[in-house]
């Protein structure tokens, strides 16, 4: 049995997770409010707040998992993309942990762990601090090959897994994320940060075919989101003209029809992917598969085509440590482990 240790800090969450093997034992994620009043994440207040808050959620994750430090067999960590000054303070604090214990590390790259959070198994309680969740079972796991749409608020690719880290990207954006498409469109109707929740919420009281936004034509299963931004900004700048409370008295009926835009896009390449390559499994990860529209129309075309679907937990959606963990799980039975030198990446 191995014991790790993983640590997530590339951007606005400060989490920490303990595993034994693929089970998870503990999961605890702070989360920065201090960025909402700046209406995005601002990096220096972030990497002060992972500060603040790595050692209380270490702490707290071990606790949870009811170890022991000296049970830790190796200490996984967020090498990156992600911002700097939030990547250094996990990689420092990771890098200091393996020494004091005399344990080795493991890398983890975080779009990898996103992926990869669909093989980590809970106990039958749900892990000890959230939210009870059912067993995985083997047949939960998704089988290779299998497509994953990772879609976070800094990435938007369609992945073919042939195994856990034989990874081939089909299709990305060219430019925004999907994410920070909708986290953008919040903005503009001043919902606050991060919008998508927000924007989730509100547009199941409203009429999805409302309005129509045009969805660019782009090769392959590449993606474009600032032209669907500036459709939406130009369409109720003009509105605006004619009334000035057009976005308070329409704000559900927006949020339904960009939000059925934004999916919409998202799944058609999705499911032009895994017909052209021949698979019959189909999952997504990343902060946006949190989103309700999103997990219903996948399962409802998977459905479809007699495919499977794969949805992650809420927990898993967003950045969190488990997922780096289950990564770095994977690595350890492979032997791969980090120098205590190497320095965080920033970008992908
Ligand atoms: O994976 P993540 O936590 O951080 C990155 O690695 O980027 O993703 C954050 C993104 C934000 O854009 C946020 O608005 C979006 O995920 N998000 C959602 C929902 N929950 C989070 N988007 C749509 N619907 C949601 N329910
Ligand atoms: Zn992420």
């Amino acid at each position: 049995m191995t014991t790790i240790l993983a640590i997530e800090s590339s951007c606005d969450d400060t989490s920490a997770a303990v595993l034994r093997d693929d089970m998870l034992l503990s999961n605890v994620i702070a989360s920065q409010k201090v960025h909402e009043q700046y209406g995005g994440v601002v990096p220096e207040l972030a990497s002060r707040a992972h500060q603040q808050n790595i050692i209380p959620v270490v702490d707290a994750a071990i606790r949870q998992a009811g170890i022991a430090k000296e049970e830790i067999d190796a200490i996984g960590f967020t090498r990156g993309p992600g911002l700097l000054g939030s990547l250094l303070v996990g990689v420092s604090f990771a890098k200091s942990f393996a020494t004091a214990l005399d344990k080795p590390l493991i890398e983890v790259n975080h779009l990898q762990a996103h992926v990869l959070s669909h093989f980590i198994r809970r106990s039958e309680a749900g892990d000890r601090n959230s939210e009870s969740v059912a067993t995985a079972t083997t047949s939960d796991l998704p089988q290779f090959p299998f497509i994953c749409l990772l879609v976070s608020g800094g990435h938007t690719q369609i992945l073919l897994l042939r195994s856990h880290f034989d990874i081939e990207c089909l299709g990305t954006t060219i430019d925004d994320a999907a994410g920070e498409a909708i986290d953008k469109a919040a903005k503009i109707m001043d919902l606050g940060y991060p919008g998508g929740p927000v924007i989730d919420r509100l547009a199941k009281e409203g009429n999805a075919d409302a309005y129509k936004f045009a969805t660019p034509h782009i090769e392959g299963y590449n993606y474009s989101f600032s032209g669907i931004k500036t459709s939406f900004l130009y369409f109720l700048r003009d509105r605006l003209k004619e009334d000035p409370d057009f976005i308070e008295k329409h704000k559900a009926d927006l949020c339904a029809s960009i939000q059925k835009t934004i999916v919409g896009f998202l799944l058609k390449k999705v499911e032009r992917a895994a017909l052209d390559h021949h698979v019959r499994q189909v999952a997504i990860a990343g902060g946006v598969s949190a989103n309700s529209l999103l997990r219903s129309e996948l399962q409802r075309i998977c459905a479809k085509h007699h495919w499977q679907a794969f949805v992650p937990p809420f927990q898993f959606c967003t950045d969190n440590a488990a997922m780096v963990g289950i990564a770095a799980y994977f690595k350890y039975l492979k032997g791969e482990f980090a120098d205590i030198s190497l320095p965080p990446y920033t970008r992908s």
